[in-house]
């Protein structure tokens, strides 16, 4: 496997199985390393820019906490910068290239985190476009080598919108690394074409398979993992919640979901969840529509299955595996 130093990290596709599992490795490793209480700030004297387009408490804490594990500073960039106002991001990549050793970025369009890589020179992160999670994925891995010691062979169901980031990500990772992935949806939300193509390509090669089905009983049963995220993604509009909610409660994550699936199923989910509605958001959406929980249940969102902060811890060591094996030499 070629180093990945001085590389991006914009998007599943542009690894392979190997590199991606060469990443959830050196996470354990460091994650380990940090519970012995072993340093490891070998990045000392370099600094990193992060910007938050969209809204983040597990990314942006990942990002912050890892460099400074690693001996780097940060410099955050939100609200208040000249970006996209002011300045295209051509310039503003010419111009953090100039100051920062790497750029981690949140936003909107993929194409703008590419650019932003083009231009700047140094490793750029995606922390999430409307495309993409990448660095959600190491961690999400991570998680689930923890728990089955192992990735291979395991099925891996995927509920809810399955045609934005998180599933698009999460189905072209499974195809790599040989997991058994389904879609369970409505199929105005199944993933794009284009992409069940790719992933199809690449489970044929790593010996999983992709499957997108309607029917919540073919979909869990015998199901390892089951997954889910929320129904309408930040930055998009808030009136898409009254069509999202008729098209996909029937693939909440509840009891009858998990009635199908192994007796040792997991459940995960990349949080923020809509678990009990008890957010400022949540009860204006409880307000409008009457429910009371939304793409899971509190049940199985509090149960024993339920191993979703696991892996928001494995952000922080995810995120600084990646920083690591593209800035040390
Ligand atoms: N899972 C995730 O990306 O969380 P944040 O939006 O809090 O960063
Ligand atoms: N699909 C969600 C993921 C949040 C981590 C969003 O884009 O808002």
């Amino acid at each position: 496997m070629e180093s990945l130093y001085k590389k991006n990290f914009l998007k599943m596709l542009d690894f392979s199985g190997e590199e991606i599992q060469y990443l959830v490795d050196l996470s354990e490793k460091l994650k380990a390393e940090k519970k012995k209480g072993i340093p490891h700030d070998v990045l000392r004297g370099k600094n990193i820019a992060l910007i938050f387009e969209k809204t983040s408490t597990r990314t942006r804490c990942s990002f912050e906490v890892a460099a400074h594990d690693l001996g780097m500073s940060t410099t955050y960039l939100a609200g208040g910068s000249q970006i996209g106002k002011k300045e295209s991001i051509k310039d503003t990549a010419r111009v953090l290239g100039r100051m920062f050793d790497g750029i981690e970025y949140r936003g909107y369009g993929q194409e703008i985190v590419e650019d932003l890589a083009k231009y700047s020179g140094v490793p750029v992160w995606n922390g999430l476009t409307n495309e993409s999670h990448p660095t959600q994925m190491i961690a999400d891995m991570l998680t689930i080598e923890e728990h089955f010691g192992h990735l291979k062979g395991l099925k891996f169901v995927y509920m809810g919108d399955a045609r934005y980031n998180m599933a698009n990500s999460l189905m072209i990772t499974c195809a790599k690394l040989g997991l058994d992935f389904t879609a369970c949806s409505n199929k105005k939300y199944f993933p794009s074409e284009e992409l069940v193509e790719k992933a199809n390509e690449f489970a044929e090669e790593s010996g999983g398979s992709v499957t997108l089905t309607e029917s919540v009983e073919e979909a869990c049963t015998d199901a390892d993992i089951i997954y889910t995220d929320v129904w309408v993604s930040m930055g998009e509009p808030e009136e898409a919640w009254k069509e999202r909610i008729h098209d996909l409660l029937p693939y909440q994550v509840n009891a009858n979901a998990f009635s199908y699936a192994k007796e040792n199923a997991v459940f995960m989910h990349c949080l923020p969840a809509f678990h009990d509605l008890g957010t400022e958001v949540g009860r204006e959406i409880n307000k409008k529509y009457g429910l009371s929980e939304l793409e899971v249940t509190n049940q199985i969102f509090e149960s024993s299955r339920s191993i979703v902060f696991d892996e928001a811890e494995n952000r922080m060591h995810s995120i600084k595996a990646i920083m690591y094996a593209t800035l040390v030499p």
